[in-house]
C-alpha cells in the first residue's frame, strides 16, 4: 500500500486520531509501520475503523510495536491465544455471564481509570484493542492525556508529587473489583507483588517530556504518605486530569482497533446494561521497554 495515503485525522483537541488508508489484515511494509509508530508516539492514540481481523492477524499487527504481555490470570485470556485478553462479558461461545461469574466480577475493575499494567515492575507501554460486539448504549471507553495533564498541572500540586513514588498493587486492584473475585494463589500473590513507580515519569521516545503518571485502580498509597492525605491528592490528581479538555471519549463500532500508549494515557470503561447486553474486546499488550523513568 502507498504511505502516501496514509492520513491521521484527530480525533480530539487533547490526544487520538483516525488513521485513514490502513488495511490491518494485510501485513504492513516497513515504511507504513514506520509511518503508524510516530503517528502512535505523536497522537498518543490511535483508531482504525472497519478492521474486521481475526486474532492472529491482531498479534501480528501488535507485534510490529514490540513484545507483547500475557496476562496474569488464565480465566481472562482466549483460550486459544495466551496473548489476548478478554474484556468481554460473555464466555468464548458467546454466552453471557452472570453477575456473580468471577471472570465477568474481576472485569468491572476496567470502569475504574487506570494505565494498563501499572502493577508489573515495567508497565505495559502500549495496548491494541479491537471491539468484536459492542452495547447499544454505553461502554464508551474515556481516555485522558497525562502528558498534557502533567505538563499543565498547577505548580502547588506538582510541589506535593515531586520526587513521590506511589506502591501499585495488584491485590488492590482486585478488592476493587464491583463483583465478586477468585482468590489468588500464594504463587500468583508471589508473582504480583506490590510495585513503586514514581507519580511523574518521562517519555524517551517522547524528548523526555514529563507525564503524570496515576492508575488510581491500582494505587495503593503514596510512600512516606499517611492513607487518608494520599488518597486525598490521588484523588486531586485524578480530578485534574480528568477535566473535559484532557479526554477523549471513544463510542465504539464493531470493527474499530484502537492502539494507545499506556505511558501517557489512562482509560475508563463507561457502564452498560452487563445482564443484557454482549460487549466482548480483544486486547494485546505491549511489555514496556524499561521501567517508569523519573523526570531528569
Ligand atoms: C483494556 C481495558 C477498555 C475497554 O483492555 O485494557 O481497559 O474499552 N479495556 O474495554
Ligand atoms: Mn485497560
Amino acid at each position: 500500500m502507498p504511505t502516501s495515503q496514509i492520513e491521521f485525522r484527530p480525533l480530539h483537541a487533547a490526544h487520538g486520531a483516525e488513521v485513514r488508508g490502513v488495511d490491518l489484515s494485510q501485513p504492513l511494509d516497513a515504511e507504513v509501520a514506520r509511518r503508524l509508530r510516530t503517528g502512535w508516539l505523536h497522537h498518543q492514540l490511535l483508531l482504525f475503523r472497519g478492521q474486521r481481523i481475526d486474532d492472529p492477524t491482531h498479534i501480528r499487527f501488535a507485534r510490529q510495536f514490540g513484545h507483547l504481555e500475557i496476562f496474569p490470570e488464565a480465566d481472562q485470556r482466549s483460550s486459544q491465544h495466551p496473548e489476548i485478553f478478554r474484556v468481554a462479558n460473555t464466555d468464548e461461545a458467546g454466552n453471557l455471564r452472570r453477575p456473580d461469574d468471577p471472570v465477568a466480577g474481576y472485569l468491572t475493575i476496567v470502569e475504574s481509570w487506570h494505565t494498563d499494567s501499572a502493577y508489573r515492575p515495567i508497565p505495559s507501554l502500549g495496548a491494541a484493542l479491537r471491539a468484536l460486539a459492542v452495547p447499544a448504549e454505553g461502554g464508551d471507553t474515556l481516555f485522558a492525556n497525562l502528558l498534557a495533564a502533567g505538563e499543565s498541572l498547577p505548580a502547588g500540586l506538582r510541589a506535593r508529587i515531586a520526587r513521590r513514588t506511589a506502591v501499585f498493587s495488584y491485590e488492590a486492584t482486585r478488592a476493587r473489583a464491583a463483583g465478586p473475585v477468585r482468590a489468588l494463589s500464594e504463587a500468583e500473590k508471589h508473582d504480583t507483588r506490590a510495585v513503586r513507580h514514581s507519580l511523574l515519569r518521562r517519555h524517551p521516545d517522547r524528548d523526555n517530556r514529563v507525564s503524570l503518571y496515576i492508575s488510581p485502580l491500582n494505587i495503593a498509597g503514596i510512600e512516606g504518605m499517611a492513607e487518608g492525605e494520599a488518597s486525598a491528592l490521588l484523588d486531586e490528581l485524578t480530578d485534574w486530569a480528568t477535566q473535559d479538555r484532557f479526554v477523549y471519549r471513544h463510542r465504539w463500532q464493531v470493527g474499530d482497533l484502537l492502539l494507545w500508549d499506556n505511558r501517557v494515557t489512562m482509560h475508563q470503561v463507561m457502564p452498560y446494561d452487563r445482564a443484557r447486553e454482549r460487549r466482548v474486546m480483544h486486547r494485546t499488550a505491549l511489555a514496556g521497554s524499561e521501567p517508569v523513568l523519573p523526570p531528569l
